[in-house]
């Protein structure tokens, strides 16, 4: 495996492997690698010859500075991980050669970006098209891999690459969970024992909306109210947002159901009360089976 700091060697890396006929996959991230990411490599192995993982912990994504700086860094598991699943080649770029001192660049998606994530997170989706952007046009990959779990964020780079005319496959990889429903993040460490139980119904309130829709429920406010309910019994978070929308626009579900639906909740959890844990904003969504 190939450990590659800087863009030109990056580039020119990508450029041989192209020119000798092979695939080259991305799968980016910002590290503190989990089960979740190593599927993505699976998936990124499956589509290509090579498989590049890029980890960075882009500074324009977050909103709270010390949110950024208490992002996990955890270089030598990283690559020891990446080094077991078979990675190729990783790509651990400064934060100076991405983003240059001088007037800054950006790629902004509207609409598609607005809602959901973006509502309460201003620049955050900007942040992580424009450093998607800078990715791509450093790995030049033929496919990149992003995690479902993130839907709008996959959504997100689907119009981008659309639009910006990359010629790069995207590909959406399945959400990994806990034996108990929790979808894997790097942030579930911070949940103290009393808000990690908790946080597992928001993988029930996914189940209980599809199994309303199972015994025929189609009523948007009806489900709406189904989910937040079940939302509610975690009484140390605040519901963020938990809404039906389309799986591709994002725009926000009819008064009926009908077709595939996204369900997509994110939770805001507080600190447990004896002080263990942080506090911690959780996602997760399913796309919902309306026959
Ligand atoms: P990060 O949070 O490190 O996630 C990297 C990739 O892993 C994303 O595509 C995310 O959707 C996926 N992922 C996270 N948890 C997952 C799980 N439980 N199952 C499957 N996939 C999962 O998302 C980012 O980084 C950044 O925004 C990035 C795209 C790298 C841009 O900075």
């Amino acid at each position: 495996m190939q450990v590659i700091s800087t863009r030109a060697e990056l580039q020119a890396w990508s450029d041989a492997e192209r020119a000798a006929g092979r695939r080259v996959a991305l799968v980016p991230t910002m590290g503190a690698l989990h089960a979740g990411h190593l599927s993505l490599v699976e998936t990124a192995r499956a589509h290509a010859d090579q498989v590049v993982v890029s980890i960075f912990v882009n500074p324009t994504q977050f909103n709270d500075p010390k949110d950024f700086e208490g992002y996990p860094r955890v270089m030598e598991d990283d690559l020891a991980a990446c080094r077991a699943a078979g990675v190729d080649v990783v790509w651990t770029p400064q934060v100076e050669e991405l983003y240059p001192d001088g007037a800054p660049v950006w790629v902004d998606v509207e609409e598609i970006s607005e809602p959901l994530c973006g509502q309460n997170r201003p620049g955050h989706f900007r942040g992580v098209t424009t450093v998607v952007t800078k990715l791509f046009l450093a790995a030049r990959p033929h496919v990149a891999v992003f995690g479902q779990k993130d839907w709008q964020q996959l959504a997100v780079i689907r119009r981008m690459t659309e639009a910006l005319g990359f010629g790069i496959e995207i590909l959406g990889g399945e959400t990994v969970r806990e034996s108990d429903g929790l979808a894997l993040s790097s942030r579930n460490v911070h949940l103290g024992p009393v808000g990690r139980k908790q946080a597992l119904r928001i993988s029930e309130s996914l189940s209980l909306a599809q199994q309303r829709i199972d015994d025929g429920e189609r009523s948007h406010a009806v489900l709406c109210e189904a989910v937040i309910k079940k939302l509610g019994e975690a009484t140390q978070a605040r519901v963020d947002y938990a809404e039906f929308r389309d799986p591709t626009t994002l725009e926000l579900a009819g008064e009926n159901l009908q077709g595939p639906t996204l369900l997509a909740i994110a939770l805001q959890f507080d600190a447990d009360p004896d002080g263990q844990g942080a506090e911690v904003r959780l996602i997760d969504n399913r796309v919902l089976a309306v026959r």
